[in-house]
């Protein structure tokens, strides 16, 4: 049984993953509209992930007997100054994600609401990731600078990134 606060946090976190879902999807929007067709892929296979990430808190709240309230999503950002700066904007953002993620721990830890504790245990691995792999791709953007060669081939790497339903992969 969540406490009213915790089903709170829980859905302010959902309305969250769909934003990072909107903030990735319109990244894509802006590096196609670039031409820069492998970090709009990169985008939409994260935009994807995120919309992964809703599910889980969806299922997680309704399982545990609490009620998925959706509220408005804010609007995105659909300008940046350069490719960069979008690759800088999502190594934040997934540092916000994790700051948030952190929180709802630390009340679980509070209430001693254990099964939600565990249930986030997944978010906080996934985070590492998200995080490591945001900051390496501000790094490679970084290294390629404006060489237009080195762009061309990070945009192919960065294309070669595929989305991996949940059920086919280990969740
Ligand atoms: Fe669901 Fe990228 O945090």
């Amino acid at each position: 049984m969540l406490s009213e606060k915790m089903q709170n946090e829980l859905n302010e976190q959902l309305n969250y993953e769909l934003f990072s879902a909107y903030v990735y999807f319109s990244m894509e929007a802006y590096f196609l509209d670039k031409n820069l067709n492998g970090f709009a892929n990169w985008m939409h296979v994260q935009a994807m992930e995120e919309m992964t990430h809703v599910l889980k808190f969806f299922n997680f709240l309704h399982e545990s007997d609490g009620r998925v309230l959706l509220k408005p999503v804010e609007g995105p950002r659909t300008e940046w100054g350069s490719s960069l700066e979008a690759f800088e904007e999502a190594y934040a953002h997934e540092q916000s994600v994790t700051r948030r993620i952190h929180n709802i721990v630390d009340l679980a830890l509070q209430e001693k609401d254990f099964a939600t504790h565990s249930f986030l245990q997944w978010f906080v691995n996934e985070q590492v990731e998200e995080e490591n792999n945001a900051k390496q791709n501000v790094q490679n953007v970084k290294m390629v600078s404006d060489n237009s060669g080195a762009i061309f081939l990070l945009d192919r790497e960065l294309a070669a990134r595929v989305f991996v339903p949940p059920a086919a992969s280990a969740e």
